[in-house]
């Protein structure tokens, strides 16, 4: 299960889409990321759409392995899921290099609980919305997801498993963190926070 988490993780949605409808590789354009916001930034709201949705779907794929395949807890999901995240982040495909998990981590809370997933992409899509940075979206999303699965959901694993995920999305948004810091990070044409 977590090879197959891993291989389903690692595929580039973001590299793929770009190659099969645009003849771009989405690596040498934009900030270089491969997930949804450069393929939105990049190749526009369709691309960045389905792109999202890639990703999102291999997570909970691979994550929902222990539950349809083996008739598991579904506590495994989120287990299971972390190795999708590798992939998505180191893929085999190309190179060991990849996104920053923050679809494909969505991905994996949908494969446990529907209910948590929804409450965390309505609190991603309002700070997307108020910011118009994702990266800074990101980052306070899954900070204030891993307060609400301690504090109000009280799920160790869910819990444990928020928590790390939140330190892996600080880390893999370093460059970004340097950039916001600098006030150079980019947005998006998307909410009020936007301006040139
Ligand atoms: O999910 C990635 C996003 O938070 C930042 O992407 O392309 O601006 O580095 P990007």
């Amino acid at each position: 299960m977590l090879i197959v988490a891993y291989l389903l993780g690692s595929i580039p949605s973001g590299v793929i889409i770009g190659k099969l409808f645009f003849h771009t590789d989405i690596r040498d354009a934009g900030s270089g990321n491969i997930g949804t916001t450069n393929t939105y930034r990049v190749l526009g709201p369709t691309a960045g759409t389905i792109v999202m949705a890639m990703d999102i779907l291999k997570g909970t794929l691979a994550a929902a392995q222990p539950v349809v395949l083996y008739h598991m807890s579904n506590r495994y999901t989120l287990l299971v899921g972390l190795a999708a995240i590798l992939g998505h982040t180191f893929s085999i495909y190309i190179g060991f290099k990849g996104g920053k998990a923050v679809a494909t981590s969505a991905g994996i809370l949908l494969a446990y609980n529907w209910e948590f997933f929804l409450i965390a992409s309505a609190i991603m899509f309002s700070l997307v919305y108020l910011t118009s940075m994702v990266s800074v979206a990101s980052m306070a999303s899954l900070t204030i997801v891993s307060l609400i699965a301690i504090f109000g959901y009280r799920d160790p694993i869910l819990s444990v498993v928020a928590v790390v995920l939140t330190i892996f999305i600080f880390y893999r948004h370093r460059t970004n963190i340097g950039r916001i810091k600098a006030g150079t990070e980019s947005m998006v044409p998307f909410g009020v926070g936007y301006h040139r």
